[in-house]
């Protein structure tokens, strides 16, 4: 900690970190801390947290903190943002790490999901007609028939994010960069869906989760 403190090198926020670890209290959980927390998270995730596609940083604002906690959980203990192919996930994971005192998960979280949902506009170019059958077959039995996840199953909802990063993580969970660890159960379950899928089919799916919103 000491050297993180004394390196001119290190961004402002990480140092505000390592100060703040060095304090044997931990500070109360909540939305105040979750808003100090997210200082970090902002020069990627971007203020109101609608991300940013030219450093492949996804939209956050507004994912149920359950799922974001679940995300966070995920990279500290290295089922995400560990393969040598998934270089987003290796740069968030370092992020993750950084959350190191009890509840700042759950703060940090908290604030994130108070966030309004952005919504960022669509890249690809699916068919969603085509998309719309594969959709109803497999993916609505967890993440709803809008597209808005059930958290007793798990499933996060996937319309309030970018369509491209949709892309990359079922590229992600179909390689097992996610969904691979043998202890991570959702992410495995989320996986077998992907296994079968080709490049056209993921496409012409997340086309039809745009039309969704
Ligand atoms: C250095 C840039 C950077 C910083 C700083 C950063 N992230 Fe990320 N984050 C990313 C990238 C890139 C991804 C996509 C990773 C992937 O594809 O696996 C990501 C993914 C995520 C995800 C997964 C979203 C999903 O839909 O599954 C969550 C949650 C997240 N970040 C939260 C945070 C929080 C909270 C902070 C601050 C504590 C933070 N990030 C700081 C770059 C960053
Ligand atoms: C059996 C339930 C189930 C089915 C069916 C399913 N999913 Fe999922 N999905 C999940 C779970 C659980 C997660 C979270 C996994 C994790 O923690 O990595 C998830 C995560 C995702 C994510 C990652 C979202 C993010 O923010 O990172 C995407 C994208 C996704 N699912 C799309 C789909 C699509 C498209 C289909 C249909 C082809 C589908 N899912 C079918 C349960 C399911």
């Amino acid at each position: 900690m000491i050297r993180v403190r004394s390196s001119k090198f290190v961004a402002l926020p990480i140092v505000a970190i390592g100060i703040a670890a060095c304090d044997s209290t931990p500070p109360p959980v909540g939305m105040a801390r979750g808003e100090e927390l997210f200082e970090t998270c902002a020069p990627c995730h971007g203020e109101t947290g609608a991300g940013n596609a030219d450093i492949e940083t996804p939209a956050i604002a507004g994912l149920p903190q359950w799922y974001l906690q679940s995300q966070l959980q995920s990279f500290q203990e290295g089922w995400r943002g560990q393969h040598a192919d998934d270089i987003p996930g290796l740069r968030m994971r370092p992020m993750a790490v950084t959350l190191n005192r009890e509840g700042d998960i759950e703060s940090v979280s908290q604030y994130v999901a108070s966030l309004d949902p952005t919504f960022p506009p669509s890249t690809l170019h699916g068919n969603a007609g085509v998309g719309a059958e594969q959709y109803r077959a497999v993916c609505v039995a967890c993440h709803g028939e809008d597209g808005l996840g059930d958290e007793v199953l798990r499933a996060p909802p996937i319309v309030q994010i970018h369509d491209w990063y949709l892309l990359q993580e079922l590229e992600n969970y179909r390689s097992g960069a996610r969904g691979a660890h043998p202890a991570d159960t959702w992410g495995i379950t989320m996986r077998a869906n992907t296994v079968a899928m080709t490049d056209q089919t993921m496409q012409d799916v997340i086309a039809y989760v745009q039309t969704l919103r």
